[in-house]
């Protein structure tokens, strides 16, 4: 990834560990002029990092916001694609908004777009998601697989079993669980949703737009009330914060890898990881779809994600689409 001259900047700072850096050292490795490493310092400063100069040996990078950015977000990326290109930005409407547009407008495999908070964040069935500024990951990931409009759904799959693996990678006091469709669990609350969009032709798709929402480290009061029940954040479940640009990395990093896992071996492998991290399969569930209530075993997904449940007389239903009660 090329980063900017602040970002660079920046990297260098975050990296040295509370050690000096020489601004004449920065500007020759870097090509510019010293006022003009200043110049940085000053916009870094305005952003919310303070530096304090030490006589002789430079500056030292003494506080940092806690942000999802460029460099923060780039230390901790091992993929060759994805993340490799992001759109940064303190506030939006909804990431999803601005993806669609960036990927009408050719953006790469793999470009990111991530904001500190959204005025409009979007979830699944037109609901509204609640992006509490700076706590949470609110992120859409555009992606252009070569597949056909019906394998869209998989991606879905894709993209939650990476959420569950990078969390279990990073928190220990908890086992985060797939709610089909794709809602992450914890002890019985969401923390994670997922919303996959489309830009494709009738046999063709161009790409997708995977967007996430996860509460990372919000406490009981971030919520409004009426969430109280049913959501919860990294850091209640883990009684400690997060480095939220490392979650984001790991996420990207499972995503690249299993999406070219499902290039190589198609989607039964990650059809078995999904079952695996689902919290839904093997239970008794009770299904309340558009026009009917289905109790029953939740015994297994399609290929394309439809959920199938055993009724008690035996019958396999099919689900597209149902708000899920675990029993
Ligand atoms: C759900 O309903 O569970 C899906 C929620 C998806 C929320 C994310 S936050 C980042 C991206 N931008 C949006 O407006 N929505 C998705």
């Amino acid at each position: 990834m090329t980063l900017t001259i602040k970002d660079e900047i920046l990297k260098r700072f975050l990296s040295a560990n509370g050690e000096p850096i020489s601004g004449q050292l920065l500007a020759d490795e870097l090509g510019i002029s010293r006022t003009a490493i200043w110049k940085h310092l000053q916009t870094l400063q305005e952003e919310g990092y303070t530096f304090e100069t030490i006589k002789k040996k430079g500056y030292v990078l003494m506080t940092k916001p806690d942000k999802v950015d460029v460099p923060r977000v780039n230390a901790f990326l091992t993929t060759k694609r994805f993340g490799q290109t992001i759109h940064y930005l303190e506030e939006c409407t909804s990431t999803q908004t601005i993806a669609h547009e960036l990927a009408r407008n050719g953006a790469k495999d793999g470009t990111l777009v991530i904001a500190e908070t959204q005025t409009l964040g979007k979830g699944r069935m037109s609901r509204p998601w609640e992006s509490t500024k700076g706590k949470g990951i609110w992120m859409t990931i555009i992606i252009r697989p070569d597949i056909l409009p019906h394998q869209a759904p998989q991606f879905t799959l894709v993209a939650a079993v990476s959420i569950v693996n990078a969390i279990k990678s990073l928190c220990n006091q908890f086992t985060p669980y797939i709610k089909w469709p794709n809602d992450i669990l914890i002890n019985g609350r969401k923390c994670t949703g997922i919303l996959t969009e489309m830009i494709a032709e009738m046999d063709r798709v161009q790409s997708l737009l995977i967007g996430i929402g996860i509460n990372v480290n919000q406490q009981l009061s971030d919520f409004p009330e009426e969430l109280h029940p049913i959501a919860t954040s990294l850091r209640l479940e883990e009684s400690k914060p997060l480095n939220r640009a490392e979650l984001v990395g790991t996420i990207l990093n499972h995503l690249e890898n299993y999406c070219d896992l499902y290039v190589k071996e198609g989607f039964a492998p990650i059809k078995k990881l999904w079952e695996e991290a689902s919290g839904t399969i093997g239970k008794r569930i009770k299904a309340t779809t558009l026009t009917e209530v289905i109790e029953g075993k939740a015994v297994g997904i399609t290929e394309s994600g439809v959920l199938e449940i055993q009724t008690d007389t035996g019958e396999i239903k099919n689900v597209y689409s149902a708000d899920i009660e675990l029993k």
